[in-house]
């Protein structure tokens, strides 16, 4: 079986997680390779409900390998309750969940710090999801983060986290009249964290070569979405990862050449949470109808999500950035009421007709979307299990957004739970 990176080709939440417990079925390892706790990921499956914001989707097969990569911004507190939601059900994580000692950790400079640079940008706020990713993933760049496997040494740790809150404190200080955190108590704190959390800590690099020579196949599970990428996104209303398919190979420690099949996951319609330019977005009856039949509430912070029709050039453009070998096409269901049904197909930028989603924000928040409308089936997809079980309009409208995207489909999902899934052609 081949390797395969699982990513978001919109602005996330597209299912992801959905669509990683179903492939892995087939894989031996998952691993999470960028983003921290900002992520929300719902599992619905043998009558049990997670919403992983670390673990990998993979965690409810038994026997399944589940990394956090060194790509990750990894928040130990998080981990930890999530370790033992599982436990709790009747899951156990050990000796299965490998957490990469060079990931870095969110400590609770960044989450306050995230806040308060939110709070002071008013209207130009991101709307992040305030778990500190920003400000973690700056400090790494910057070079003065901490990382997991300094949680184990108090030698490394404390000069670390003291440099940390030399800086940050200043700038809690002098930039938001802020109260700074005492550097003593976190020390204490996170390394009984690295206590708690040493049986899963490890050199994941290593594994996964081995892994990779003795032929396990490995799922890469992106988070967030292809237009909420740094480089690639409608910057400056991004995540501060790179979360397009070539990140799953720096962030797991893996070449490129591991990689065999690229899915992205796209909702059947669009949806974003936070702020930003959304230019098929829709403030009005229909969008409210998407909102309450998709139960569209981000999973991590609650937040209603601001939906829209398809759109053709978002799609395309993470088909291009992630060089996509198939779409897995999800929550196909909630369209099952619609009379009819509009695609995106181009944008109307400055008196012409584009097929391309710009780089450049103010352009994306001048795109007008060009509309096909298609008829609805009006009628329930959520038993199909089957291309032939589909109705024909609801054929005709995945046989349209394949063609607009240029990538075939692999998966179709109807349902939330494991089994509401089509297998297409997956070669
Ligand atoms: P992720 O972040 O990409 O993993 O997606 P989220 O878990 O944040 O959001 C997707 C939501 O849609 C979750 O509540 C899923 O349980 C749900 N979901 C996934 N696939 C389907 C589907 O095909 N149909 C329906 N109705 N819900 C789905
Ligand atoms: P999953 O993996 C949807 C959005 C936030 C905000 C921007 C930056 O569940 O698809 P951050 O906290 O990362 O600094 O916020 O990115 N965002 C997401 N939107 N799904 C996510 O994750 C997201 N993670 C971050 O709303 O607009
Ligand atoms: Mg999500």
């Amino acid at each position: 079986m081949p390797n395969r990176v699982v990513i978001g080709s919109q602005w996330g939440d597209e299912g992801k997680a959905k669509i990683v417990d179903f492939l892995t079925l087939y894989a031996d390892i998952i691993v999470r390779f960028q983003g921290g706790a900002n992520a929300g990921h719902t599992v619905k499956a043998e009558g049990k409900e997670f919403i992983f914001h670390l673990i990998p989707s993979g965690i409810m097969h038994p026997n399944k390998i589940c990394i956090i990569g060194n790509g990750v911004v990894f928040d130990p507190k998080q981990a930890i309750l999530e370790i033992k939601d599982l436990a709790g059900k009747g899951i156990s994580v050990d000796n299965r969940v490998l957490i990469a000692e060079n990931a870095h950790v969110v400590l609770p400079w960044h989450i306050v710090g995230d806040k308060l640079k939110e709070a002071r940008a008013g209207k130009s706020a991101i709307g992040t999801t305030g778990r500190g990713i920003g400000p973690c993933y700056s400090d790494k760049v910057n070079r003065h983060g901490v990382r997991v496997g300094d949680l184990l040494d108090e030698q490394q740790l404390r000069p670390c986290i003291k440099a940390i809150a030399a800086f940050r404190n200043e700038e809690f200080k002098k930039m938001y009249d802020a109260e700074p955190i005492d550097p003593e108590p976190v020390i204490e704190e996170y390394l009984e964290l690295g206590k708690q959390l040493k049986p899963y800590i490890c050199d994941t690099v290593s594994y996964l070569f081995d892994s990779l020579k003795a032929k396990k196949q490995v799922i890469f599970e992106g988070a967030q979405g292809t237009i909420l990428d740094v480089d690639h996104g409608t910057y400056p209303f991004v995540t501060s990862s790179n979360t397009v398919a070539g990140s799953a190979s720096c962030g797991s420690g893996v070449g490129p050449t591991a990689i065999d099949q690229v899915i992205g996951v796209v909702k059947a319609y669009t949806t974003r949470v936070g702020n930003g330019p959304f230019p098929t977005e829709l403030q009005n009856e229909i969008g409210d109808k998407l909102r309450e039949i998709g139960g569209e509430y981000g999973a991590t912070t609650g937040r209603p999500r601001r939906c829209g029709w398809f759109d053709a050039p978002v799609v395309r453009k993470a088909a291009a950035v992630n060089g996509l070998t198939h779409l897995a096409i999800t929550k196909l269901d909630v369209l099952d009421t619609f009379k009819e049904i509009k695609v995106c197909i181009n944008y109307k930028l400055e008196g012409k007709e584009v097929p391309r989603f710009p780089n450049r924000l103010a352009q994306v928040a001048l795109c007008e979307p060009v509309y096909e409308t298609l008829p609805g089936w009006e009628s329930s997809t959520s038993k199909c299990r089957s291309w032939s079980d589909l109705p024909q309009n609801a054929q005709k409208y995945l046989n349209r957004i394949s063609e607009l995207a240029g990538v075939k489909i692999g998966i179709i999902s109807v349902g939330a739970t494991r089994d509401e899934s089509i297998e297409m052609d997956m070669e």
